[in-house]
């Protein structure tokens, strides 16, 4: 049985952990607030993202392209104040690291500054100019690979990634952004068996989500395994609870105690 987390998690103990190597898998959630920070930190897991999901998950937006740095700057905070042990690791959203390297680094400095140990980014053989301008300022750096939701206008939708050729693609950008110097790299939605000679191939850790159980780690969004989130969810989502069913019922028994004048009590007043 893999033994749970001990101590505070930094860079290069995630940097380390291959399972080919007979690392443990990582287990990493996504959390955009104090109290979700603290839930998992509480769990034990490894690392905890704050991703750009935030936009989906908590703010209501139909995709990933409408969160602002400054709204990543206010969530990674929030997770960072509840100071868990896990390795905070905060997305950069779309259009942060797209311009040029100085306003990269400084975005990503921004989110070091709110909290972050590292920054996370989307993209392929591209973004290695910014990966190097990231790590020279000393900012970790998580790559992300394949099904990148910020990318879901030029792939059509949100589309496995990976198929036939494109695997190669993938392999080859895996390797730029590793030499590049990131530390980790997210691989999300293509073919398990891609995972795997990815994972293979590499000497940084993957973290995968819908990238099959040869990846180093894995990574679910906090409302998809708790079942806040009511709506459809991606095949590769495991539900450990139904957290929003048993919410709603909570607060339908606390209406009908309002409205039968049960509630409050009289150990509930104050004399
Ligand atoms: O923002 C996010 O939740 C992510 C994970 C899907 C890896 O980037």
């Amino acid at each position: 049985m893999p033994e749970a987390r001990s101590g505070p998690v930094t860079v290069p103990n995630i940097r380390a952990r291959k399972r080919k190597a007979g690392a443990d898998p990582i287990v990493m959630v996504t959390a955009y607030d104090t109290p979700g920070a603290r839930i998992a930190d509480a769990a034990g897991v490894d690392i905890i993202l704050v991703g750009d999901s935030l936009a989906n998950n908590v703010l209501g937006y139909e995709d990933t392209l409408q969160v602002t740095i400054d709204d990543m700057v206010h969530h990674t905070a929030a997770v960072a104040r509840a100071r868990p042990e896990a390795l905070v690791v905060g997305d950069l959203p779309w259009l942060s690291y797209h311009l040029d390297a100085a306003d990269t680094v400084r975005n990503g400095a921004a989110l070091i500054r709110a909290g972050a140990h590292a920054v996370k980014l989307e993209g392929g053989r591209i973004r290695v100019p910014m990966v190097e301008a990231l790590v020279a300022a000393q900012i970790p750096v998580m790559g992300h690979l394949g099904l990148t939701p910020q990318s879901v206008n030029a792939m059509g939708g949100y589309r496995v990634q990976g198929r036939g050729e494109a695997g190669d693609r993938l392999n080859v950008d895996a390797g730029a952004l590793a030499d590049a110097g990131c530390f980790a790299l997210v691989l999300e939605g293509i073919p398990a068996t891609l995972g795997a000679s990815i994972s293979d191939a590499q000497d940084v850790p993957t973290i995968g989500i819908g990238a099959g159980a040869g990846c180093d780690g894995q990574v679910l969004v906090f409302h998809d395994l708790l079942g806040l989130n009511t709506g459809k969810v991606p095949k590769f989502v495991r539900r450990y609870a139904d957290l929003a069913g048993e919410a709603t019922a909570a607060i339908a028994a606390y209406a009908a105690d309002v409205r039968a004048g049960t509630f409050p009590a009289e150990s509930e007043v104050y004399a």
